[in-house]
Protein backbone atom coordinates (compact mmCIF):
# COMPACT_ATOMS: atom_id res chain seq x y z
CA UNK A 1 0.00 0.00 0.00
CA UNK A 2 1.41 3.33 -0.82
CA UNK A 3 0.52 5.99 1.63
CA UNK A 4 2.18 9.31 2.02
CA UNK A 5 4.82 11.04 0.03
CA UNK A 6 7.91 11.78 2.46
CA UNK A 7 10.67 12.95 -0.44
CA UNK A 8 11.41 16.42 1.56
CA UNK A 9 12.82 14.04 4.09
CA UNK A 10 15.40 12.76 1.78
CA UNK A 11 16.52 15.84 0.58
CA UNK A 12 19.97 14.58 0.88
CA UNK A 13 22.99 13.29 -2.02
CA UNK A 14 22.98 10.47 -0.18
CA UNK A 15 19.54 9.41 -0.91
CA UNK A 16 19.71 11.08 -4.47
CA UNK A 17 23.11 8.63 -5.10
CA UNK A 18 21.63 5.83 -3.74
CA UNK A 19 18.52 6.07 -6.24
CA UNK A 20 21.11 6.41 -9.28
CA UNK A 21 22.99 3.37 -7.80
CA UNK A 22 19.86 1.15 -7.60
CA UNK A 23 19.10 2.49 -11.03
CA UNK A 24 22.09 1.44 -12.37
CA UNK A 25 22.07 -2.01 -11.58
CA UNK A 26 18.40 -2.50 -11.87
CA UNK A 27 17.68 -3.78 -8.00
CA UNK A 28 15.36 -1.67 -6.25
CA UNK A 29 16.68 0.26 -2.99
CA UNK A 30 14.62 1.22 0.16
CA UNK A 31 15.07 3.58 3.26
CA UNK A 32 13.69 0.87 6.23
CA UNK A 33 12.95 1.10 10.05
CA UNK A 34 13.86 3.24 12.58
CA UNK A 35 14.31 6.40 10.21
CA UNK A 36 10.99 6.41 8.44
CA UNK A 37 9.31 5.64 12.27
CA UNK A 38 11.32 8.51 14.08
CA UNK A 39 9.69 10.91 11.50
CA UNK A 40 6.50 9.73 11.31
CA UNK A 41 6.43 10.26 14.96
CA UNK A 42 8.33 13.12 15.57
CA UNK A 43 8.54 14.82 12.49
CA UNK A 44 12.56 14.41 12.55
CA UNK A 45 15.22 12.00 10.64
CA UNK A 46 17.70 10.41 12.18
CA UNK A 47 21.42 9.89 10.78
CA UNK A 48 21.42 6.14 10.83
CA UNK A 49 19.86 5.26 8.17
CA UNK A 50 18.93 1.36 7.30
CA UNK A 51 18.62 0.29 3.78
CA UNK A 52 17.56 -2.56 2.07
CA UNK A 53 18.79 -3.63 -1.54
CA UNK A 54 16.55 -6.75 -3.30
CA UNK A 55 19.09 -8.90 -4.88
CA UNK A 56 23.06 -8.83 -3.77
CA UNK A 57 24.04 -5.37 -1.55
CA UNK A 58 27.94 -5.70 -2.63
CA UNK A 59 27.62 -4.03 -5.82
CA UNK A 60 25.23 -1.22 -4.18
CA UNK A 61 27.96 -0.89 -1.62
CA UNK A 62 30.95 -0.60 -3.22
CA UNK A 63 29.42 2.44 -5.32
CA UNK A 64 27.89 3.57 -2.70
CA UNK A 65 31.57 3.57 -0.96
CA UNK A 66 33.50 4.87 -3.49
CA UNK A 67 31.74 7.80 -3.99
CA UNK A 68 31.10 8.89 -0.47
CA UNK A 69 33.55 7.07 1.81
CA UNK A 70 36.98 7.00 -0.02
CA UNK A 71 35.70 3.50 -1.05
CA UNK A 72 36.11 2.45 2.94
CA UNK A 73 32.90 0.26 4.36
CA UNK A 74 32.45 -2.58 6.79
CA UNK A 75 31.39 -5.52 5.43
CA UNK A 76 29.76 -8.43 8.56
CA UNK A 77 29.70 -11.62 6.72
CA UNK A 78 27.92 -13.30 9.52
CA UNK A 79 24.76 -11.04 9.33
CA UNK A 80 25.09 -10.12 6.23
CA UNK A 81 25.13 -6.62 6.27
CA UNK A 82 27.48 -3.86 5.91
CA UNK A 83 28.22 -0.10 7.02
CA UNK A 84 29.41 2.71 5.39
CA UNK A 85 29.67 5.96 7.14
CA UNK A 86 29.00 8.80 5.18
CA UNK A 87 29.76 12.33 6.62
CA UNK A 88 27.86 12.20 9.54
CA UNK A 89 25.32 10.02 8.31
CA UNK A 90 25.95 5.70 9.16
CA UNK A 91 24.33 3.78 6.73
CA UNK A 92 23.91 0.04 7.38
CA UNK A 93 23.21 -1.83 3.92
CA UNK A 94 20.88 -4.55 4.06
CA UNK A 95 19.63 -7.56 1.53
CA UNK A 96 16.24 -8.10 1.34
CA UNK A 97 16.13 -11.61 3.14
CA UNK A 98 14.83 -14.21 5.01
CA UNK A 99 16.29 -14.95 8.66
CA UNK A 100 16.16 -17.27 11.71
CA UNK A 101 17.77 -18.62 14.41
CA UNK A 102 17.52 -22.64 14.75
CA UNK A 103 17.51 -24.24 17.49
CA UNK A 104 20.28 -23.80 19.55
CA UNK A 105 21.93 -21.64 17.28
CA UNK A 106 23.67 -17.87 18.02
CA UNK A 107 24.05 -17.50 14.37
CA UNK A 108 20.99 -16.61 12.06
CA UNK A 109 20.12 -18.76 9.22
CA UNK A 110 19.86 -16.37 6.32
CA UNK A 111 18.28 -16.73 3.13
CA UNK A 112 17.64 -14.08 -0.18
CA UNK A 113 13.90 -13.00 -0.13
CA UNK A 114 11.44 -10.72 -2.15
CA UNK A 115 10.62 -7.40 -0.75
CA UNK A 116 7.24 -9.08 0.52
CA UNK A 117 9.07 -11.52 2.43
CA UNK A 118 11.80 -8.90 4.07
CA UNK A 119 8.41 -7.25 5.12
CA UNK A 120 7.20 -9.94 6.68
CA UNK A 121 10.25 -10.88 8.57
CA UNK A 122 10.97 -7.33 10.66
CA UNK A 123 10.20 -7.24 14.34
CA UNK A 124 7.19 -4.73 14.78
CA UNK A 125 4.34 -2.88 12.42
CA UNK A 126 6.18 0.56 13.35
CA UNK A 127 9.42 -0.81 12.07
CA UNK A 128 8.24 -2.40 8.51
CA UNK A 129 7.99 1.34 6.73
CA UNK A 130 9.89 1.35 3.56
CA UNK A 131 10.49 4.49 1.79
CA UNK A 132 11.40 3.85 -1.98
CA UNK A 133 14.28 5.49 -3.52
CA UNK A 134 13.59 4.03 -6.81
CA UNK A 135 13.02 6.59 -9.88
CA UNK A 136 9.08 5.62 -10.92
CA UNK A 137 7.88 6.33 -6.83
CA UNK A 138 10.70 8.02 -4.95
CA UNK A 139 10.11 9.48 -1.58
CA UNK A 140 6.87 6.92 -1.61
CA UNK A 141 5.99 5.40 1.92
CA UNK A 142 4.93 2.17 1.51
CA UNK A 143 3.44 0.43 4.91
CA UNK A 144 2.57 -3.16 4.15
CA UNK A 145 0.91 -4.12 8.01
CA UNK A 146 -1.14 -0.42 8.34
CA UNK A 147 1.82 0.42 10.77
CA UNK A 148 0.79 3.74 10.52
CA UNK A 149 -2.48 3.12 12.61
CA UNK A 150 -0.26 0.94 15.30
CA UNK A 151 1.66 4.51 15.81
CA UNK A 152 -1.22 6.44 16.22
CA UNK A 153 -2.44 3.83 18.67
CA UNK A 154 0.98 3.38 20.27
CA UNK A 155 0.87 -0.17 19.92
CA UNK A 156 3.69 -2.78 19.13
CA UNK A 157 2.36 -5.26 17.15
CA UNK A 158 4.35 -8.46 14.81
CA UNK A 159 3.81 -8.38 11.21
CA UNK A 160 3.04 -12.10 11.92
CA UNK A 161 2.37 -14.60 14.11
CA UNK A 162 4.59 -13.45 17.11
CA UNK A 163 5.86 -16.37 18.08
CA UNK A 164 6.77 -16.79 14.60
CA UNK A 165 8.78 -13.17 15.08
CA UNK A 166 10.30 -13.75 18.40
CA UNK A 167 11.44 -17.06 17.55
CA UNK A 168 13.38 -16.00 14.68
CA UNK A 169 15.07 -13.33 16.88
CA UNK A 170 14.29 -13.67 20.22
CA UNK A 171 16.53 -10.76 20.74
CA UNK A 172 13.00 -9.16 19.87
CA UNK A 173 11.40 -9.58 22.82
CA UNK A 174 13.71 -7.51 24.68
CA UNK A 175 13.33 -4.81 22.10
CA UNK A 176 9.57 -4.60 22.35
CA UNK A 177 9.90 -3.60 26.00
CA UNK A 178 12.74 -1.34 24.88
CA UNK A 179 10.40 0.42 22.27
CA UNK A 180 7.50 -0.23 24.43
CA UNK A 181 9.43 2.22 27.30
CA UNK A 182 11.34 4.56 24.86
CA UNK A 183 8.74 5.48 23.07
CA UNK A 184 5.69 4.71 25.67
CA UNK A 185 3.73 2.36 23.51
CA UNK A 186 2.06 -0.76 24.38
CA UNK A 187 2.71 -4.39 24.00
CA UNK A 188 -0.46 -5.70 22.06
CA UNK A 189 -1.13 -8.65 23.70
CA UNK A 190 -0.69 -11.04 21.25
CA UNK A 191 3.14 -10.40 21.39
CA UNK A 192 2.56 -10.07 25.43
CA UNK A 193 1.94 -13.44 25.62
CA UNK A 194 3.92 -14.93 23.15
CA UNK A 195 7.00 -12.92 24.78
CA UNK A 196 6.11 -14.53 28.06
CA UNK A 197 5.87 -18.01 26.32
CA UNK A 198 8.79 -17.57 24.75
CA UNK A 199 11.30 -16.32 27.62
CA UNK A 200 13.80 -18.93 27.64
CA UNK A 201 14.48 -18.87 24.15
CA UNK A 202 16.71 -15.87 25.38
CA UNK A 203 19.41 -18.06 26.14
CA UNK A 204 20.41 -18.36 22.67
CA UNK A 205 21.08 -14.99 22.28
CA UNK A 206 24.99 -13.27 22.78
CA UNK A 207 25.01 -11.55 26.42
CA UNK A 208 26.32 -8.25 24.67
CA UNK A 209 23.13 -8.01 22.48
CA UNK A 210 20.91 -8.59 25.77
CA UNK A 211 23.40 -5.93 27.39
CA UNK A 212 22.70 -3.38 24.85
CA UNK A 213 18.83 -3.69 24.84
CA UNK A 214 19.07 -3.35 28.57
CA UNK A 215 21.03 -0.60 28.72
CA UNK A 216 18.94 1.49 26.15
CA UNK A 217 16.17 0.76 29.00
CA UNK A 218 17.94 1.87 31.41
CA UNK A 219 18.70 5.02 29.52
CA UNK A 220 14.92 6.05 29.04
CA UNK A 221 13.01 9.06 30.49
CA UNK A 222 11.12 6.47 32.92
CA UNK A 223 13.38 2.90 33.01
CA UNK A 224 11.23 1.74 35.72
CA UNK A 225 8.18 0.61 32.98
CA UNK A 226 10.87 -0.82 31.17
CA UNK A 227 12.19 -3.17 33.97
CA UNK A 228 8.50 -3.58 35.49
CA UNK A 229 7.51 -5.22 31.53
CA UNK A 230 10.96 -7.96 32.24
CA UNK A 231 10.13 -8.92 35.53
CA UNK A 232 6.52 -9.36 34.20
CA UNK A 233 7.35 -10.98 31.06
CA UNK A 234 10.11 -12.48 33.49
CA UNK A 235 12.47 -11.65 30.87
CA UNK A 236 14.77 -10.26 33.89
CA UNK A 237 14.71 -13.98 35.21
CA UNK A 238 16.61 -14.90 32.18
CA UNK A 239 19.55 -12.83 32.65
CA UNK A 240 19.77 -10.50 35.63
CA UNK A 241 18.35 -13.38 38.41
CA UNK A 242 20.27 -10.95 41.55
CA UNK A 243 17.76 -8.17 40.35
CA UNK A 244 14.85 -10.38 40.60
CA UNK A 245 15.34 -11.86 44.08
CA UNK A 246 15.26 -8.02 45.10
CA UNK A 247 11.76 -8.70 44.75
CA UNK A 248 9.27 -9.81 47.35
CA UNK A 249 8.27 -8.42 51.12
CA UNK A 250 8.85 -10.97 54.23
CA UNK A 251 6.88 -10.22 56.93
CA UNK A 252 7.77 -12.12 60.42
CA UNK A 253 5.95 -11.23 63.76
CA UNK A 254 3.72 -8.82 61.87
CA UNK A 255 6.36 -6.71 60.96
CA UNK A 256 7.78 -6.10 56.66
CA UNK A 257 10.52 -4.71 55.00
CA UNK A 258 10.11 -2.64 51.60
CA UNK A 259 10.24 -4.48 48.47
CA UNK A 260 13.83 -3.79 47.01
CA UNK A 261 12.66 -4.47 43.56
CA UNK A 262 10.30 -1.76 43.27
CA UNK A 263 12.11 0.58 45.80
CA UNK A 264 15.39 -0.08 43.64
CA UNK A 265 13.26 1.21 40.68
CA UNK A 266 11.70 4.47 41.92
CA UNK A 267 15.47 4.88 42.82
CA UNK A 268 16.16 4.70 39.23
CA UNK A 269 13.45 6.74 38.12
CA UNK A 270 14.80 9.67 40.79
CA UNK A 271 17.82 9.24 39.19
CA UNK A 272 17.00 9.49 36.09
CA UNK A 273 15.08 12.96 35.96
CA UNK A 274 18.26 14.32 37.51
CA UNK A 275 21.14 12.69 35.33
CA UNK A 276 21.90 10.52 31.71
CA UNK A 277 24.91 9.46 33.44
CA UNK A 278 24.20 5.06 32.59
CA UNK A 279 26.67 4.20 35.29
CA UNK A 280 25.03 6.50 37.99
CA UNK A 281 21.94 5.19 37.04
CA UNK A 282 23.96 1.62 37.15
CA UNK A 283 24.75 1.98 40.44
CA UNK A 284 20.83 2.92 41.69
CA UNK A 285 20.08 -0.31 39.73
CA UNK A 286 23.07 -1.76 41.91
CA UNK A 287 22.95 -0.11 45.65
CA UNK A 288 20.88 -2.78 47.23
CA UNK A 289 21.56 -5.56 45.35
CA UNK A 290 23.13 -7.37 48.59
CA UNK A 291 20.00 -6.58 50.67
CA UNK A 292 18.84 -10.08 49.62
CA UNK A 293 21.73 -12.00 50.95
CA UNK A 294 22.24 -9.47 53.97
CA UNK A 295 19.14 -9.74 55.38
CA UNK A 296 18.25 -10.37 59.12
CA UNK A 297 15.24 -10.57 61.68
CA UNK A 298 15.74 -9.78 65.22
CA UNK A 299 13.11 -9.49 67.89
CA UNK A 300 14.23 -6.36 69.17
CA UNK A 301 15.20 -4.32 65.99
CA UNK A 302 13.12 -5.69 63.33
CA UNK A 303 14.80 -6.18 60.06
CA UNK A 304 18.33 -5.38 59.03
CA UNK A 305 20.59 -5.35 55.91
CA UNK A 306 23.71 -4.28 57.94
CA UNK A 307 26.83 -4.58 55.16
CA UNK A 308 24.92 -4.68 52.09
CA UNK A 309 26.57 -1.35 51.38
CA UNK A 310 30.06 -3.41 51.38
CA UNK A 311 28.94 -6.65 50.21
CA UNK A 312 26.62 -5.06 47.00
CA UNK A 313 30.14 -3.44 46.07
CA UNK A 314 31.76 -6.60 46.22
CA UNK A 315 29.20 -8.54 43.90
CA UNK A 316 29.85 -5.63 41.18
CA UNK A 317 32.81 -7.32 39.41
CA UNK A 318 30.87 -10.30 38.91
CA UNK A 319 27.72 -9.19 37.84
CA UNK A 320 29.86 -6.78 35.69
CA UNK A 321 31.71 -9.40 33.93
CA UNK A 322 28.68 -11.37 33.20
CA UNK A 323 26.49 -8.94 31.79
CA UNK A 324 29.85 -8.04 29.36
CA UNK A 325 29.84 -4.42 31.01
CA UNK A 326 33.10 -2.48 30.83
CA UNK A 327 35.70 -3.57 33.52
CA UNK A 328 37.03 -0.58 33.78
CA UNK A 329 36.73 2.67 35.26
CA UNK A 330 33.51 2.86 35.07
CA UNK A 331 33.11 -0.46 37.19
CA UNK A 332 35.16 1.06 39.97
CA UNK A 333 32.59 4.04 40.03
CA UNK A 334 29.71 1.98 39.81
CA UNK A 335 31.27 0.14 42.97
CA UNK A 336 32.37 3.40 44.98
CA UNK A 337 29.14 4.30 44.66
CA UNK A 338 27.64 1.07 45.86
CA UNK A 339 29.68 0.77 48.25
CA UNK A 340 29.30 4.53 50.34
CA UNK A 341 25.65 4.65 49.60
CA UNK A 342 24.90 4.82 52.88
CA UNK A 343 27.42 7.50 54.28
CA UNK A 344 26.10 10.46 53.23
CA UNK A 345 22.68 9.94 55.15
CA UNK A 346 24.42 8.59 57.91
CA UNK A 347 25.45 12.11 58.78
CA UNK A 348 22.21 13.64 58.81
CA UNK A 349 22.21 13.87 62.57
CA UNK A 350 23.04 17.13 63.79
CA UNK A 351 25.78 15.73 66.41
CA UNK A 352 28.06 14.32 63.94
CA UNK A 353 31.43 16.08 63.82
CA UNK A 354 33.37 17.96 60.76
CA UNK A 355 35.91 14.74 60.96
CA UNK A 356 33.02 12.35 59.61
CA UNK A 357 32.29 15.04 56.34
CA UNK A 358 35.85 15.16 55.58
CA UNK A 359 36.17 11.55 55.79
CA UNK A 360 33.16 11.31 53.05
CA UNK A 361 34.46 13.84 50.99
CA UNK A 362 38.24 12.49 50.77
CA UNK A 363 36.88 8.76 50.09
CA UNK A 364 34.39 9.97 47.70
CA UNK A 365 36.83 11.78 46.04
CA UNK A 366 35.33 13.12 42.18
CA UNK A 367 32.37 10.57 42.53
CA UNK A 368 31.05 13.13 46.00
CA UNK A 369 28.30 15.08 43.51
CA UNK A 370 27.43 12.02 41.89
CA UNK A 371 27.05 10.31 45.37
CA UNK A 372 24.78 12.75 46.51
CA UNK A 373 22.57 12.57 43.54
CA UNK A 374 21.96 8.98 43.85
CA UNK A 375 22.10 9.45 47.96
CA UNK A 376 19.08 12.15 47.61
CA UNK A 377 17.29 9.37 45.22
CA UNK A 378 17.68 6.46 47.78
CA UNK A 379 15.26 8.92 50.02
CA UNK A 380 11.57 6.92 48.58
CA UNK A 381 8.69 7.06 50.87
CA UNK A 382 4.59 7.10 49.94
CA UNK A 383 4.45 9.76 53.30
CA UNK A 384 4.87 13.15 51.15
CA UNK A 385 5.10 14.87 54.82
CA UNK A 386 8.12 12.43 55.53
CA UNK A 387 9.75 12.91 52.58
CA UNK A 388 9.71 16.09 52.82
CA UNK A 389 11.71 16.46 56.05
CA UNK A 390 14.04 13.70 55.00
CA UNK A 391 14.77 15.16 51.97
CA UNK A 392 14.71 19.15 54.00
CA UNK A 393 17.58 17.47 56.11
CA UNK A 394 19.38 16.06 53.57
CA UNK A 395 19.95 19.43 52.26
CA UNK A 396 21.53 20.27 55.40
CA UNK A 397 24.21 17.45 54.99
CA UNK A 398 24.57 18.75 51.26
CA UNK A 399 24.98 22.44 52.92
CA UNK A 400 27.34 21.26 55.77
CA UNK A 401 29.80 19.17 52.98
CA UNK A 402 29.34 22.30 51.21
CA UNK A 403 30.75 24.41 53.82
CA UNK A 404 33.33 22.21 54.98
CA UNK A 405 34.76 21.02 51.39
CA UNK A 406 35.19 24.62 51.00
CA UNK A 407 36.89 25.72 54.55
CA UNK A 408 39.01 22.52 54.28
CA UNK A 409 40.11 22.55 50.53
CA UNK A 410 39.36 19.21 50.18
CA UNK A 411 38.33 19.24 46.50
CA UNK A 412 40.04 16.19 45.33
CA UNK A 413 41.89 16.40 48.38
CA UNK A 414 45.81 14.68 48.27
CA UNK A 415 47.26 14.25 51.46
CA UNK A 416 50.61 16.99 51.33
CA UNK A 417 53.05 14.52 52.84
CA UNK A 418 53.77 12.35 50.58
CA UNK A 419 56.02 9.04 50.84
CA UNK A 420 58.55 10.51 49.68
CA UNK A 421 58.60 13.33 51.83
CA UNK A 422 59.02 11.26 54.52
CA UNK A 423 61.52 8.81 53.17
CA UNK A 424 63.76 11.78 52.42
CA UNK A 425 63.63 13.51 56.03
CA UNK A 426 64.22 10.24 57.61
CA UNK A 427 66.32 8.55 55.26
CA UNK A 428 64.26 5.96 54.95
CA UNK A 429 64.03 3.17 52.60
CA UNK A 430 60.32 2.23 50.78
CA UNK A 431 58.48 -0.41 53.32
CA UNK A 432 55.89 -0.13 56.03
CA UNK A 433 57.17 2.63 58.48
CA UNK A 434 56.74 5.11 55.13
CA UNK A 435 53.14 4.45 55.04
CA UNK A 436 52.62 4.10 58.73
CA UNK A 437 54.28 7.98 59.25
CA UNK A 438 52.22 9.36 56.13
CA UNK A 439 48.77 7.74 57.20
CA UNK A 440 49.49 9.54 60.88
CA UNK A 441 49.72 12.75 58.99
CA UNK A 442 46.24 12.34 56.85
CA UNK A 443 44.72 11.15 59.76
CA UNK A 444 45.80 14.11 61.94
CA UNK A 445 44.59 16.32 59.09
CA UNK A 446 41.09 14.27 58.56
CA UNK A 447 40.30 14.28 62.28
CA UNK A 448 40.89 17.93 62.43
CA UNK A 449 43.85 18.19 64.90
CA UNK A 450 45.90 19.91 62.91
CA UNK A 451 45.03 22.38 59.57
CA UNK A 452 45.29 20.97 55.92
CA UNK A 453 48.30 23.18 55.56
CA UNK A 454 51.90 22.03 54.17
CA UNK A 455 54.48 23.95 56.62
CA UNK A 456 51.71 22.29 59.71
CA UNK A 457 51.51 18.98 58.16
CA UNK A 458 55.52 19.02 57.79
CA UNK A 459 56.34 20.08 61.56
CA UNK A 460 53.70 17.23 62.76
CA UNK A 461 55.46 14.87 60.18
CA UNK A 462 58.82 15.43 61.92
CA UNK A 463 57.41 14.79 65.47
CA UNK A 464 55.05 12.08 65.02
CA UNK A 465 57.01 10.53 62.68
CA UNK A 466 60.17 10.33 65.18
CA UNK A 467 57.42 8.79 67.84
CA UNK A 468 56.55 6.04 65.46
CA UNK A 469 60.29 5.20 64.52
CA UNK A 470 61.33 5.48 68.45
CA UNK A 471 58.14 2.93 69.12
CA UNK A 472 59.83 0.89 66.60
CA UNK A 473 63.52 1.31 68.35
CA UNK A 474 64.90 2.91 65.39
CA UNK A 475 66.51 6.09 66.50
CA UNK A 476 67.17 9.49 64.66
CA UNK A 477 68.71 12.64 64.74
N1 LIG B 1 15.05 -5.35 12.93
C1 LIG B 1 14.35 -6.49 13.19
N2 LIG B 1 14.73 -7.33 14.20
C2 LIG B 1 15.81 -7.03 14.96
C3 LIG B 1 16.55 -5.88 14.71
C4 LIG B 1 16.14 -5.04 13.67
O1 LIG B 1 13.36 -6.74 12.52
N3 LIG B 1 16.18 -7.86 15.92
C5 LIG B 1 14.65 -4.49 11.80
C6 LIG B 1 13.56 -3.49 12.13
O2 LIG B 1 12.80 -3.31 10.96
C7 LIG B 1 14.32 -2.23 12.46
C8 LIG B 1 15.47 -2.31 11.46
O3 LIG B 1 15.77 -3.71 11.37
O4 LIG B 1 13.55 -1.06 12.27
C9 LIG B 1 16.70 -1.56 11.89
O5 LIG B 1 17.15 -2.03 13.14
P1 LIG B 1 17.79 -1.11 14.24
O6 LIG B 1 18.68 -0.12 13.58
O7 LIG B 1 18.32 -1.97 15.31
O8 LIG B 1 16.52 -0.41 14.89
P2 LIG B 1 15.74 0.91 14.56
O9 LIG B 1 14.32 0.53 14.30
O10 LIG B 1 16.43 1.72 13.52
O11 LIG B 1 15.71 1.66 15.95
P3 LIG B 1 16.91 2.14 16.88
O12 LIG B 1 17.86 2.88 16.03
O13 LIG B 1 16.21 2.97 17.91
O14 LIG B 1 17.47 0.89 17.46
Amino acid sequence: MNVKNLSSFLDHPIFYVLSEIGKSHNQPVYVVGGFIRDILLFNKAKKEVDIVVVGNLLPIVEDFARIFSRGEYAIYENFGTAMVCAGDYRIEFVSARKESYRGESRKPFVQPATLEEDQLRRDFTVNAFYLSLNQENFGTLIDPFNGQADLEKKILRTPTNPDITFSEDPLRMLRAVRFATQLDFQIAPDALESIKKNVERLKIVSQERITDEFNKIILTPIPSKGLRLLFDTRLLHQFFPELVRLQGIEIINGIGHKDNFYHTLKVLDNVAKVSDNLWLRWAAILHDIAKPITKKFDEKNGWSFHGHDDKGAKMVPGIFKRLRLPLNEKMKYVQKLVELHLRPIALVDEEVTDSAIRRLIVDAGEYLEDLLLLCKADITTRDTQKLQRYLANFEKVEQRIKEVEERDRLRNWQPPITGEMVMQYFNLKPGPLVGLIKNAVREAILEGEIPNEESIAYQYMIEKGKKILQEQGITTN
